[in-house]
């Protein structure tokens, strides 16, 4: 009889969603990952354009369009000041293909890879499904991920180890210094460091740096999306950046699996890309001052919660049973455990939900921890 691939068997669906389906109809939702807010007009119009011009019918490149490619390699030159080539990037079906293509292009069965714990759900999973070991390494007090940590755990099994910044679950961005680090560390070991930069605009302070700025080796693979800087979840557009060689191996997995990515998708991403950024600063300044509301509100409740830089997420420390008290009060929260062993003890909370919701989800916590205090 046909038995189902160990691969596969090692992996189980998000804790995140168990959360969703345990409560009830008008709960308020801080369990989301995603922006509440619209996708910008000029992006829409862009997918809309292309498909009344029936540009949109057939397969493109696998890489995809020429004009998405530039689109993105214009986007690194202007944030970054790197001159990226267009041949070495890959449109993706979102952040997630493109972390996908770049694990199973580099890692072989019984191989290691390095990831923060609590970190995003997908690292321990993919690294299952590429056949690796995962290898999930704890934070900071300050939730970021000590270059040294990593460091200490490359093995001669290491294949990659990730960075993500700023991070999901916890928000933390790592400083320049320690880019500079993981960026050295991927030199010295000849090791890949793959960058998960998918919130890389949603910077309250600071700024982010990528360890692509840094490294002297091509060890360094880069992964972004228009997903959460354009608030563009349900269309499906990501991308990977690497040298030649790599992105080759890449497009064997994403030409098999995918062909290309949505072309739709991909025009509605070049002209978010290219068109005003307006939208993003708008965002950006508005999850800001959510993220005072509600650090202010976790710690008047009388929680530790240290202060998230970017992203949408915070992540306070919690007393045990805390999420049931919230959760029965029907504020959807996700433990902390769903994101790695080390994120017991710890919730998260996501503030991509409105001011009002917010105010009233912050009563209910306050109420809820004095229940379990
Ligand atoms: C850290 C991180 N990386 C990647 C992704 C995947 O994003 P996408 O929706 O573009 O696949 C997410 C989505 O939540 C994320 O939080």
């Amino acid at each position: 009889m046909t038995e189902f691939a160990a691969r596969v068997e090692q992996v189980s669906i998000s804790g995140i969603r168990e959360v969703f389906e345990a409560a009830g109809e008008d709960a308020i939702n801080l369990g989301i990952g995603q922006p509440d807010f619209p996708t910008p007009e000029h992006a829409r119009r862009g997918a809309i354009e292309a498909i009344e011009a029936e540009r949109t019918d057939a397969y493109t490149s696998n890489k995809g369009t020429r004009s998405l490619r530039e689109a993105i390699a214009a986007k690194y030159d202007r944030d970054y000041g790197l001159e990226i080539d267009p041949a070495e990037v890959i449109a993706t079906s979102g952040g997630s293909e493109a972390l996908h293509l770049a694990l199973e292009a580099h890692v072989d069965p019984g191989e290691e890879v390095i990831f923060p714990d609590p970190g995003f759900v997908s690292y321990d999973a993919l690294t299952h499904i590429a056949g690796g070991t995962p290898k999930p390494v704890g934070l900071r007090d300050d939730l970021t991920l000590d270059p040294a940590t990593v460091e200490a755990a490359i093995t001669d099994e290491t294949a990659a180890f990730v960075v993500n910044s700023p991070a999901n679950p916890t928000g933390a961005v790592q400083s320049e210094e320690d880019m500079r680090e993981f960026a050295r560390i991927a030199d010295e070991h000849d090791v890949l460091c793959l960058s998960d930069e998918v919130y890389e605009r949603i910077v309250f302070e600071g700024e982010h740096r990528s360890p692509l700025e840094f490294a002297e080796s091509d060890n360094v693979v880069v992964v972004s999306a228009c997903s959460k800087t354009y608030s563009m979840t349900g269309w499906r557009l990501g991308w990977v950046l690497g040298s030649n060689r790599r992105i080759e191996r890449m497009l064997r997995v994403h030409q098999y699996a995918q062909a290309c990515a949505s072309a739709p998708a991909q025009y509605a991403a070049e002209a978010a890309l290219t068109g005003p950024q307006e939208p993003v600063r708008e965002m950006v300044s508005a999850f800001e001052e959510r993220r005072d509301l509600v650090v202010d509100g976790l710690e008047d409740a009388g929680l530790e919660v240290p202060t998230p830089s970017g992203a949408f997420y915070v992540m306070p420390k919690v007393p045990e049973g805390w999420c049931d008290e919230v959760l029965e009060r029907d504020v959807i929260v996700v433990p902390g455990d769903a994101f790695g062993a080390n994120g017991e003890g710890y919730a998260r909370l996501s503030y991509a939900t409105g001011t009002a919701e917010l105010k009233e989800a912050l009563e209910i916590i306050d109420d809820a921890t004095r229940a379990v205090r």
